[in-house]
């Protein structure tokens, strides 16, 4: 093992896979799917979610998902790096160091892709206050979920939920966030596999679960 405590960007003895797509694109289903498949196999699973993994981020994840004024677009990345920050040190951190499968519905990519391509504060800059928020974790793995942003609002429109402040944004926001997630898994092949969303939930799921057992093997 890798000495995680002396660096904090490597993921100790466990593994960090994470979810990431746009809104309506099925991650949390295939997380699911995921956990079940790993304990089924003996595993010690975590799931868990950005924001709002733990009880300072179910406060963070109420102000920047459903606050009714407007939230200027800095204060939203800090406010996601924060939840980041602490959720990372206190949850996902100990789970990794204990060796277990961390499945974490979104991470720094989601702030690339919203905050950055989305909010247009610059990729880059996000990325590097992720970054040091998270002590520089990376997944091992990430699945990106990928579907047409107007497949996707059909979906979110069927289930007929209020959307959230994202969600409300126009389909030109949601556009911009699906290429910058397309970008960032063509910039980092290794760490991504990238499946069509529009595919059957059990066919993805058996890629899912193609990719994961290989890095276990
Ligand atoms: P979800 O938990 O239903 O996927 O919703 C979370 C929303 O928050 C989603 O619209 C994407 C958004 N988000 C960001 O804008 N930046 C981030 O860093 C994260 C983690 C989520």
């Amino acid at each position: 093992m890798a000495n995680a405590a002396a660096d904090p960007s490597t993921t100790g003895r466990g593994l960090f896979i994470t979810l990431e797509g746009g809104d309506g694109s099925g991650k949390s289903t295939q997380a699911r799917l995921l956990e079940g498949w790993l304990v089924e196999q003996g595993r010690t699973v975590v799931r868990t979610r950005e924001p709002g993994g733990t009880e300072v981020g179910v406060e963070i994840r109420e102000i920047v998902l459903h606050h009714r004024g407007d939230i200027a677009p800095r204060a939203e990345a800090l406010l996601y790096a924060a939840d980041r920050a602490h959720h990372i040190a206190t949850k996902v951190r100990p789970a990794l160091e204990r060796g277990d499968i961390v499945i974490q519905d979104r991470y720094l990519d989601s702030s690339v892709a919203y905050q950055g391509a989305g909010r247009v504060l610059g990729g880059p800059e996000v990325r590097d206050l992720s970054l040091w928020a998270a002590e520089g974790l990376l997944p091992d793995l990430t699945i990106l979920l990928d579907l047409d942003e107007t497949v996707a609002r059909t979906r979110l429109d069927a289930a007929q939920k209020r959307f959230d402040r994202l969600e409300a944004e126009a389909g030109e926001f949601h556009g911009r966030v699906r290429r910058a997630f397309l970008d960032l898994a063509a910039a980092e092949p290794e760490r991504f596999l990238v499946v069509d969303a529009g595919d059957a939930v059990d066919v993805i799921a058996a890629t899912v679960r193609d990719r994961v057992g290989s890095l276990l093997a």
